[in-house]
């Protein structure tokens, strides 16, 4: 539990904590599946909840949240975890909403594929975008900040995520789906 009435006020929260999962749904373990559900979505809204009352409370602070542009696309070979990048999505811009005018911001950074340890960990190495060239992770979180302090809704870094963005919000699922196998396909890598 996160008692945070005895600590010192939270100017800024920075919610991005989060995990991928690669391969196909039937063939993943459910733990794992349980995991990102409980990391990407339960922790992320149980810690927004938490330190949002506060903020509300003293009418300042600043949030963000890291969704991401996986949230536009269905995730074929990553499917829970572009899912709950669409749930962050759309939750960031809804709370953002609700605490308009509260002194409380709320910012949603959607990157695209950056480098970090997330590939390896989410076993994603034999795909292509395992090995696809990523964004600089160092950039990628000055935008996210620069955003937050701003008091902007969402960024979306780079102008390559922000073309894939905007093809996708005009892209039906069942295609957006398709494009998303060619890249996330267990041993897409060598095709
Ligand atoms: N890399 C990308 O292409 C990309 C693109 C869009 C969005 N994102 C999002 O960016 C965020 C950061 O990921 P990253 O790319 O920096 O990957 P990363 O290098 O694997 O870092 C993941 C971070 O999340 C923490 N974390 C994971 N599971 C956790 C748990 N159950 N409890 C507490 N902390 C946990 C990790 O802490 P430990 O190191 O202590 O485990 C680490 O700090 C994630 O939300 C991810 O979905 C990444």
């Amino acid at each position: 539990m996160l008692d945070l009435s005895q600590d010192r006020p939270v100017d800024a929260l920075l919610a991005n904590a989060g995990h991928g999962l690669g391969k196909g749904f039937l063939d993943q373990d459910f733990s794992d599946v349980h995991h990102l559900i409980d990391t990407n979505i339960t922790g992320t809204l149980y810690l927004l909840q938490k330190v949002g009352r506060d903020m509300r409370r003293r009418g300042a602070g600043r949030i963000l949240i890291t969704g991401s542009i996986a949230g536009f696309m269905p995730g074929t070979f990553q499917a829970a975890y572009n899912a709950s990048k669409a749930f962050l999505d759309s939750f960031s811009f809804a709370l953002r909403a609700e605490l308009k005018d509260s002194g409380v911001t709320v910012t949603c950074l959607m990157p695209g594929a950056t480098e970090t340890d997330f590939f390896e960990r989410a076993d994603l190495m034999d795909t292509k975008i395992g090995q696809s060239k990523k964004d600089d992770a160092a950039d990628v979180a000055r935008q996210g900040y620069d955003a937050m302090m701003r008091g902007d809704g969402d960024v979306v870094t780079g102008w390559m995520n922000k073309l894939q963005s905007a093809i996708a919000n005009v892209t039906p699922a069942s295609v957006l789906a398709e494009m998303h196998r060619r890249k996330a396909e267990p041993g897409s890598a060598s095709h």
